[in-house]
């Protein structure tokens, strides 16, 4: 039995700008994790972006500001590793071997394949369908024990599991593959649109009103909030209230989360409160802790060359945990190192 040494992966795709979303469910948990008993490897996963259409400049922008998300945020480059994926070319190259493993039932019980591909099934990229191998190589290929994500990658978490196991068991590798486990945890696992509490909040929404985006201004986020959707009824005395009233529990849970409290803390707090009073205090604290950090991705997003420089230093530590393990994998594989 090896014991895999207790290491953190996770990563966010450059396609759009981040949301509160990312943030609460994702970076925020990610700063959490660091400078904890985990070694922490977080990744801008350009090639997972690119299985959807994007465009050349776009895309470089985008990788440039979801790595500024995650220095503004916290993630500090000489605690964790900060990278892109596209650097770092074993991702993709253990990702063929996980084609090779994962089954294409598998594939097709994927959720979130089918919502994105819809009636258009026949017409997405091959990418797009392959795209949960890749996840599970990028956790993989350093072998992870921990991924802290939100609750919609929950599925791509267990198939990762699904293949790791496989792989062992085919290739009788014992417990090369760790099991990973997925860290989904706190009050914003699942952060709603802020105009149908029904739909999660997401990059691509047709209405900008329905997403908090982290470069939003001070302005733009109280706007926001004050105009979110809401119901008539004033916050109840209990939790269990909130149980038919999506909107408003979504509120909830985004004010536990940005304060750092749990959920019935706030509604104790609010009991009785109406929404002319919660309201403008979640928009406070709302722009409290977000306004520096969309200051400090403005002010990095001036520097795109200290943004690189961070990245490339990263990728070649990346490089330096991933590349003895794929190499293994090969030699599990069969594939003849002939070089
Ligand atoms: P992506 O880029 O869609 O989202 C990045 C992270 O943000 C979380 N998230 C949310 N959490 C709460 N509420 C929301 N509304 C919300 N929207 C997004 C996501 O759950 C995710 O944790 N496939 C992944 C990226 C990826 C990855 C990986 C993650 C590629 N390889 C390896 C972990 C490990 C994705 O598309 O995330």
């Amino acid at each position: 039995m090896t014991t895999h040494t207790p290491r953190v992966f996770s990563g966010i795709k450059p396609s759009g700008g981040l949301t509160l979303g990312n943030y609460l469910g994702a970076i925020k948990r990610f700063v959490d994790m660091q400078g904890q008993e985990f070694e922490t490897i977080y990744c801008v996963v350009d090639l997972h972006a690119i299985t959807v259409w994007q465009d050349p400049a776009v895309l470089k922008d985008a990788t440039r500001e979801v790595a500024a998300g995650f220095i503004a945020s916290g993630i500090d480059p000489s605690q964790s590793i900060l990278f892109n994926q596209s650097q770092v070319p074993a991702h993709a190259e253990l990702g063929w071997i996980f084609n090779c493993v994962a089954r294409v039932g598998w594939m097709n019980r994927m959720t979130q394949f089918k919502d994105k591909a819809g009636k258009n099934a026949e017409q997405v990229s091959l990418g797009l369908y392959a795209y949960p191998s890749l996840m599970a190589a990028d956790i993989l290929l350093y072998h992870a024990t921990h991924v802290p994500v939100g609750e919609d990658q929950k599925q791509h978490v267990e198939l990762t599991r699904d293949i790791a196991s496989k792989f062992n068991h085919d290739f009788k590798a014992g417990d090369f593959f760790p099991l990973c486990e997925p860290i989904i945890e706190g009050p914003a696992t699942r952060v709603m649109n802020l105009r149908d509490g029904t739909k999660k909040m997401s990059k691509s929404g047709e209405s900008d009103m329905e997403r908090i985006n982290m470069t939003d201004d001070a302005d733009k986020i109280a706007k926001k909030f004050k105009k979110a959707k809401t119901d008539p009824e004033p916050l109840p005395e209990t939790l269990d209230g909130l149980k038919d009233r999506p909107e408003a529990r979504n509120l909830v849970d985004i004010y536990a989360s940005l304060s750092e409290v749990t959920p019935e803390a706030v509604i104790s707090e609010y009991a009785g409160a109406g929404w002319g009073r919660f309201k403008p205090a979640l928009a406070d604290l709302a722009v409290e802790k977000l306004a520096p950090i969309s200051q400090e991705m403005a002010r990095l997003m001036k520097k795109p060359d200290e943004i690189d420089a961070i990245l490339a230093k990263g990728s070649e530590k990346a490089d330096a945990i991933a590349q003895p393990i794929l190499q293994k994998t090969y030699d599990i594989v069969g594939l003849v190192r002939s070089r």
